[in-house]
Parts: C-alpha cells; sequence; structure tokens
C-alpha cells in the first residue's frame, strides 16, 4: 500500500467539500522533514485559511474532525500556525510490512490507470564518436524503462539511432580517399572512426584557414574598441565603465576563439603527413556534403557502402550495450523514416502549417526566435522532420499515450519547437516529455570525454570502471577479519558488478538536470551515496542470514510475524513501506535520484536498526524471527531497487 497516496486520498474526500482545487491542497500533505513531528504533515490549513475565511488552527482542527483515519493514525496533532503532523500507527505498520515480507512486488501495486509509454533513449550517431552523454541518456532512460514497467505502464523502448546524418558523407569520402583495408578489415568500426576524424579535422582545417582573416580582423577592432573607451572614459562615469568592461569581456572572448582556431591550424601545419592530406583535399568540406547528398537522393553505390558500414557499427554499439545488459523492444533509427518525410512536409504545407521562407520550408511558431526548419534549400530534410515522422509512428503505430525523450538538456530548444508543431499538426493527445540530463563534466571543468572519444573509448572507460572496481574488492577483501573468502573468479564477477553499478549509478543519483564532474574516487566510494556503499550493504544483510544458518525463502515463509517494539525496529519498517511512494514519485517526475534517494536512506535506516538491534544473536525466538523478516524485506527492496536502476548485486562481497 501507498500510505502516502491512501492519506491524500481520504483529505482529498474532506477538501472536496469545501474547495475546488482539491487536488492541489491534498498534494500539501508530504513526509515528514524531521520524524518528531510524526511521519507525514500537511500544511494546506495556512493557504485554505484565506479561501475559507477562518484561522489556519481553525481550518486544520475542521480537518482533523472530519478525517476518516484512526484505522490508520494516530489522533493528528496541530502545531505551530497550524501543520497537521500525522504519526502512522505502529499496529498499522505492523500488519503492513508483514504482508509486505510476504508479497513478490513488496507492496507495490500495479498502476491502476495503465498508459503505452514510448521511451526514446541512448540514440547515439552511428559511426561518429559516442560520448559520455550518450552513456547518461542510456542509463537514466532504461533505469526509467524498468521503473515504468514494474510500475505496471506499458512501455516500448525505441532507439532512435542517428543513422542518417552527415557524418556518413565524412565516412564515404574518407572510405573512398583514406581507408586503409588491412585495418578495415581488422576492424571495421575502429577504421570508420578514425576515417570520421581524419576528414572533420580536415574540413575544420580548411574552414579555420578561411575563416582565420575574419577573425583576426575582429580581434583588432576589438582591441581598438577597449583602447578607445579606455582612453575617454572618465573616472565618475558609471556608465561608460559598464560599457568598457562588456568591450573587454568580448575582447577576451574573441582573442580565445582566435587562439583556439591558430592552435588547430598550428597542429595540422606541424604535421607534414597530414598537411599534404589536407592541401590534396581542398574541397573536402564540400565534398563530404556531396556524399551525403548523393546517399539522400539514392545514389546505388553509397547505398551499397552504408548497407555495408551500418551493421559492424549497430554490433560495436551492441557490445557496450550487451555490457550493460540494456535491450531495446525496437531500434528505428533516423533512416527509417526517410521514405516518409516528403510527405510530412506536404501535410504541414497543406494545412497552411509551414511556409517558404528564403528557399526553406519552415513552421513559424509563435514566441519563438528561430522558425523549425523541415526542409531546407537545397531540398534536404532535417532532423526535425524526421522527428516529426517519429511523432506521427509512434501515435499512429505504436499508440502512444506518452512518448519520453531522454536527451540532453542543449536539444531543449528543439524539442519545444517540435512539441509546439505537433500539436498544431494535431498530435495534441499525446503526452510529450523530454526527460533533460544535464553535462558530465570533466575534473577540467569541461565536457568530458573518455580517451579516444568515441564508442570504443566507451568500452575503455567500461574496463577502466571494471578494474578500479576489482583493486577495491580485492582490498576490502583481503581484509576481511577472519581472512579472504573470495577466489579470482569471484572477485572478478563482483568486481564487474560494482564497476558497472558505480557508472549507472555516478548518472542516476544526480539530479538529472544538473551537470555533474565525472570522478572515480566518488563514484566508487565505500562510503556515501554510491553504488557501491548499496551493493555492501545489501551482501552485510545477505551476511546475517548466513550468521544465523537461516535459508532466505525459510524466514520469508516463517509464520512469526514481524513485531515493532524498538524504535529502530518501527523506522525501518515504515521505510521500507515506503518503497510504492518513491517508485510514484520517481515516475510522477520521470527522475530516477528519488529512487536513489530512497534507497540511501533505506540502506541508513537499516544500518542504525542493526546497531541497536541484535539479530542472528537474540535470544527471544519470537524477536529472532520477527528482525530476520525485517531483513529479510530489506534485502529484497534493495535487490529490486538496484535492479530497477539497472545495477545487480551480489550476496557475498
Ligand atoms: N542522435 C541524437 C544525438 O545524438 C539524439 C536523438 C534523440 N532522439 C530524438 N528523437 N531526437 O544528438
Amino acid at each position: 500500500m501507498n500510505i502516502l497516496q491512501e492519506l491524500r486520498g481520504r483529505l482529498h474526500s474532506v477538501l472536496a467539500s469545501k474547495v475546488e482545487d482539491a487536488d492541489r491542497f491534498a498534494a500539501m500533505l508530504t513526509p515528514s522533514q524531521n520524524p518528531e513531528f510524526g511521519d507525514y504533515q500537511a500544511n494546506c490549513a495556512m493557504p485554505l485559511s484565506k479561501q475559507l475565511g477562518k484561522p489556519p488552527k481553525d481550518v486544520a482542527a475542521e480537518l482533523i474532525a472530519e478525517l476518516n483515519i484512526s484505522d490508520l493514525c494516530e489522533q493528528p496533532e496541530i502545531a505551530g500556525p497550524g501543520f497537521i503532523n500525522f504519526r502512522v500507527k505502529t499496529d498499522f505498520l505492523q500488519e503492513q510490512i508483514d504482508t509486505v515480507s510476504q508479497s513478490e512486488r513488496l507492496g507495490v501495486e500495479p498502476v491502476s490507470e495503465k498508459q503505452r509509454i514510448v521511451i526514446d533513449y541512448s540514440a547515439p550517431n552511428v559511426a561518429k564518436p559516442m560520448h559520455v552523454g550518450h552513456l547518461r541518456s542510456t542509463v537514466i532512460g532504461n533505469a526509467l524503462y524498468r521503473i515504468l514497467s514494474f510500475l505496471g505502464h506499458d512501455v516500448t523502448s525505441d532507439n532512435h539511432i542517428g543513422d542518417w546524418g552527415t557524418q556518413f558523407g565524412m565516412i564515404l569520402y574518407g572510405y573512398r580517399n583514406f581507408v586503409d583495408q588491412a585495418a578495415y578489415e581488422k576492424d571495421a568500426v575502429a577504421e570508420l572512426s578514425r576515417l570520421y576524424r581524419l576528414v572533420n579535422r580536415l574540413g575544420e582545417y580548411h574552414q579555420t584557414v578561411e575563416e582565420l582573416p575574419g577573425l583576426e580582423w575582429k580581434l583588432s577592432e576589438a582591441e581598438q574598441a577597449v583602447n578607445d573607451a579606455e582612453a575617454t572614459v572618465e573616472q565618475d562615469d558609471k556608465r561608460g565603465k559598464k560599457q568598457l568592461k562588456k568591450l573587454r569581456g568580448e575582447l577576451e572572448s574573441i582573442r580565445a576563439s582566435v587562439k583556439k582556431a591558430e592552435a588547430l591550424v598550428a597542429d595540422v601545419e606541424q604535421d607534414a603527413e597530414l598537411k599534404k592530406l589536407a592541401d590534396a583535399h581542398p574541397e573536402i568540406h564540400t565534398d563530404a556534403r556531396k556524399e551525403t547528398a548523393k546517399l539522400h537522393a539514392g545514389d546505388p553505390e553509397n547505398r551499397q557502402l552504408w548497407d555495408e558500414f551500418l551493421p559492424a557499427c549497430l554490433e560495436a554499439m551492441n557490445v557496450v550495450y550487451r555490457r550493460l545488459d540494456i535491450n531495446f523492444d525496437l531500434t528505428l533509427g533516423e533512416s527509417y523514416y526517410q521514405p516518409q518525410l516528403a510527405s510530412v512536409v506536404e501535410e504541414l504545407k497543406s494545412k497552411g502549417l509551414a511556409e517558404e521562407s528564403q528557399g526553406a520550408i519552415c513552421v513559424f511558431l509563435p514566441e519563438e526566435r528561430a522558425p523549425f526548419i523541415v526542409q531546407k534549400q537545397d531540398g534536404a530534410f532535417t532532423y526535425a522532420t524526421t522527428d516529426l515522422a517519429t511523432i506521427r509512428y509512434r501515435v499512429e503505430e505504436l499508440k502512444a499515450d506518452t512518448i519520453l525523450y531522454v536527451v540532453d538538456a542543449r536539444q531543449g530548444d528543439h524539442f519545444q519547437m517540435l512539441f509546439k508543431t505537433a500539436r498544431k499538426w494535431g498530435y495534441d493527445d499525446v503526452a510529450l516529455q523530454h526527460v533533460s540530463f544535464g553535462t558530465v563534466m570533466g575534473k577540467d571543468g569541461k565536457p568530458f570525454k573518455t580517451r579516444a572519444g568515441d564508442i570504443v573509448g566507451l568500452g575503455d572507460l567500461l574496463d577502466e570502471a571494471i578494474s578500479r572496481a576489482l583493486g577495491i574488492v580485492a582490498a576490502n577483501d583481503d581484509s576481511k577479519p577472519n581472512g579472504a573468502e573470495l577466489d579470482e573468479a569471484a572477485r572478478a564477477r563482483i568486481a564487474e558488478i560494482v564497476g558497472l553499478g558505480g557508472i549507472k549509478y555516478a548518472d542516476l543519483h544526480h539530479n538529472r538536470e544538473s551537470d555533474y564532474i565525472f570522478d572515480w574516487d566518488k563514484m566508487l566510494a565505500m562510503n556515501g551515496d554510491t553504488a557501491t556503499y548499496m551493493q555492501y550493504a545489501y551482501a552485510r544483510v545477505c551476511g546475517i542470514f548466513r550468521k544465523a544458518g537461516v535459508e532466505r525463502k525459510t524466514i520469508r515463509s516463517s509464520d512469526q510475524a514481524i513485531v515493532l517494539n524498538h524504535d529502530a525496529e518501527r523506522a525501518l519498517a515504515f521505510q521500507l513501506l515506503r518503497f510504492d511512494e518513491a517508485l510514484t514519485a520517481t515516475a510522477q517526475e520521470y527522475r530516477p535520484n528519488f529512487l536513489t534517494n530512497y534507497l540511501f536512506e533505506t540502506a541508513n535506516t537499516f544500518s542504525t536498526f542493526y546497531d541497536k538491534c541484535p539479530v542472528a544473536s537474540e535470544e527471544n525466538e519470537a524477536t529472532r524471527l520477527s528482525r530476520l523478516k525485517l531483513c529479510e524485506t530489506t534485502a529484497r527492496i534493495l535487490e529490486q531497487g538496484l535492479s530497477l536502476l539497472g545495477i545487480k548485486t551480489s550476496e557475498r562481497m
């Protein structure tokens, strides 16, 4: 049972007879921040007092009088200006936790309104460097997939891979001009990645060489402007000083761009080999674009190469997915929608939503600075056109009620315009949600890159996590009071669980909108809010059963009911009963960190309980069994909770 939801429901029925927006006021009943104030607290009496024209304390008293909760709670108390504090009856907790201890679903009831949800996540650009941002999308998206499915929704995961973009033009060009056939045969993806980077670099070089004189001119202008302002601005001229500060800022940013451009050019020019290639391919940028255009126009040779490259690229991605234990129901990449794009643009035009502007076909949206371009001057369709076709497919063919896009926050504008356009187009029933997330930063404060910056690099990243985890697992095992317990194979198996769990958890436990710093030591720490801590907590609980010499299933089927005599027992039971609450909150806002918080608190609450209440050594048989049952339920909740985040556990570590 979700106690929070139950209490809100009961409060709601009292509120409904008094005010119109009962929902809003019922939602003001929340878990207490401080256990001194009971388990839950409602602060709706204060805002209600205005509407009802009575002092808050009277409102609170009236609500309490009308509330029918004596089966669940002690008599509620009024505190301060009119807070209502609820304390759940220990008898009730006892009954509930006993039921949960036997329940497969750990007290989590399937949702009453099942939705069809499509989750668009991971979506790397094939053959182009995959960055940790894609890993973040993968990890968050997969956790949401697992959680929403567990709650009883009908969820489809769809990997909207970028398999049709301009990177293919670069690869085609690179393949034709620079391929190392032996390397290609040995590891096609690594070679294609190299070709992509090479073509990209040469193209950038030529573009930068072209732009540099303009940039340098801008620099001298900006220097002049600063000099002029410095000469004229007076001591007490506040506005002038502000202006000068602004000019200096601009100068600095232009100076930085010039520096960056010069470095990029010098890098190529100092490398004789590279410089030779650059000179031999002066039009590489345009030529690569032409290859993309040819592919899109159906050129058979380019199409054949694309057909050859794609399976290898997909397989390289799948290697990473398999290691992460991630499966997709669908992988309908951008290329899948190509045959449908012309019809999308036609439909938008015929509905009067899209119009021509400077040769491009655009949707103009109120309050948006830029138009949403669905076809470029050269006739090419865009990322936007594909996403519109994708919405049509997901609504019409997949019958989606909700579509979630787990994508980098930097694409926020794109999704805002996409959703607005879809609404105008007539897809106004489906819920469209950008589940956006921040950037993973390196310790240097710049976006974090894997060493090679590509998909192979991502595999290296996982390897590094596992090898670091092995060090931690081994050190921990070696320091056990009665000597090491794990053989090499066990250590390796556990290191994999700890390493991958650590990487996933790091992505999940931050508020997804924030940027965070990728930090190995923090990520794998034994103490603190980490997967490692939680995995060890789980193993510790399992150790209790071994120490007590009982099997988990024997504990679970025991007739002994759970009794909550000690405060720490009650606190643990209450925490365990809030699993449903945590999952519901996670699903409501698509925030896996609500679940990680819950699990972290659960591990901590357990730890306090275990400090205060002996289990295996408890002499009273009834108390011992009751506590073992609490431990067993804790173990299952930790295991289930972590598994919903895609994180594995081991009974021994
Ligand atoms: N491939 C895109 C990128 O790497 C992400 C695609 C996200 N999904 C979507 N339907 N636009 O930036």
